[in-house]
């Protein structure tokens, strides 16, 4: 037997999945978004530039393979750089004006599979671009608030500032001074985050590096008086949304294009890996990868992490079981469930069965009537239906029931 590669699922009939993208492509679709679709493979230099090479992923998780043309490809871990990388292509970041986007699907990365992490998940996500203030941040935020509302989930939101270029800079230069000071007895991989890029050290998962950080000057006392201003007309837009959130001031998140907003929505009962969204503004990305410099912002949510807590809705009985008692009706009972199908849910029984097992079958598959032909139906042009949540049973014409 062959079975799917480790930490990759199959997701067989799931209507919790179908469920939360029905509910967030409806929710993304009111505050104004449409759908982009971008391929999973893209050339392994757009990630690098992107994320960046310091991040975990990067570094450690990317599916990466040289295809038949020798060309550097890699599955996409995260939607954002494809996004951004398909927005300047079609010139997109020239046309000015606000663009907002939509997408779910599979993204890839080669990580330690444990509950909740998975090599093969699927992410629901959005990005807008051309929007510099924080009111699209807030936005974002309470998008997200909405879906999970509507499923039924319960969460924490993190909220910091990574500030900007004026502000991150002297920034670093500090929080390299306080490596520096206790780099003797950090992790090795803190000792490379130091070079590479020191504000990830603040979110190292090693409990003694994190103690040494305990007093490690924080962000959020070193923006600038314009990223100071900004975070506190964010937290002020919240609160009037009545979202609450705590301020976490050592949430860098893995990714490196991020500036001033970063979030992430947490969950309980979920185990370790408890992130279900994550996001915040990358304003310098589109300029560096070669568009015209486009401020933006959003959020990707991991769907296999939700799924376990969504709230499904009572399941109602829906549409129509239609079989035969006998086998000269069976061809009847195919063309009036091809005939029905035009503008209702058909499941047709192929071979022909007792009563009492065609009525076992609609209710397996939650109809809610079951229709069934014998000889007399097929001689009268009647069909017997039975309304599984009424209780109610009826002979009708055939033209009736295609009505
Ligand atoms: P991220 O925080 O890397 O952000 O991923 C977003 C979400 O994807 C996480 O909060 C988590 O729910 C889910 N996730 C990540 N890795 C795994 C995994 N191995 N298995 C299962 N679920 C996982 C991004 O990807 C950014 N692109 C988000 C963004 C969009 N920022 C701006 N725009």
């Amino acid at each position: 037997m062959i079975n799917s590669l480790r930490g990759m699922n199959d997701i067989i009939c799931d209507e919790r999945f179908t469920y939360f993208l029905q509910t967030a492509e409806r929710i993304a679709k009111n505050y104004g978004y449409c759908y982009i679709e971008t391929p999973i493979l893209e050339e392994t230099s757009l990630f690098k530039r992107s994320v960046g090479e310091s991040s975990d992923i990067v570094g450690k998780e990317m599916y990466q393979f040289i295809d038949k043309g020798e060309n550097d490809v890699c599955m996409r871990p995260e939607g954002t750089a494809g996004v951004v990388r398909a927005f300047i292509q079609k010139k997109l970041d020239r046309a000015g004006g606000i663009h907002r986007y939509y997408y779910y699907g599979p993204m890839f990365r080669y990580e330690r599979p444990q509950k909740g992490r998975l090599r093969e998940f699927h992410q629901f996500g959005v990005e807008s671009f051309g929007v510099e203030s924080v009111y699209e941040d807030a936005s974002v935020i309470a998008m997200i608030a909405d879906i999970l509302d509507a499923l039924g989930i319960g969460y924490k939101l993190k909220l910091n500032s990574l500030g900007c270029k004026e502000c991150m800079p002297p920034y670093r230069e500090k929080l390299i001074s306080h490596i520096e000071s206790v780099e003797e007895e950090i992790c090795e991989d803190c000792k490379r985050r130091k070079t590479t890029n020191p504000i990830r050290v603040l979110d190292c998962k090693n409990e003694k590096c994190q103690e040494l950080y305990a007093d490690a000057p924080k962000l959020i006392d070193n923006l600038c008086e314009s990223c100071a201003q900004d975070f506190d007309k964010l937290k002020k837009l919240l609160q009037s949304y009545d979202i609450a959130y705590e301020i976490d001031t050592n949430l860098v998140r893995g990714l490196d294009y991020y500036s001033k907003t970063a979030f992430e929505f947490v969950s309980d009962g979920i185990g370790a890996q408890n992130a279900i969204a994550g996001g915040g503004r990358y304003d310098r990305l589109v300029e560096f990868l070669d568009g015209k410099p486009t401020p933006a912002v959003g959020f990707a949510m991991g769907i296999e992490r939700l799924l376990e807590l969504v709230q499904m809705p009572q399941t109602k009985r829906e549409g129509y079981y239609i079989g035969a008692m006998d086998e000269e009706s069976i061809e009847l009972v195919l063309q009036l469930a091809h005939q029905k199908r035009k503008n209702a849910k058909v499941v047709a029984e192929y071979k022909k069965k007792s009563l009492k097992n065609h009525l076992k079958g609609a209710d397996k598959i939650n109809a809610k009537y079951c229709v069934v032909i014998g000889e007399n139906e097929r001689n009268d042009k009647t069909v017997w239906v039975k309304n599984l949540e009424e209780k109610t049973e009826s002979i009708i014409p055939q033209s009736e029931f295609l009505a």
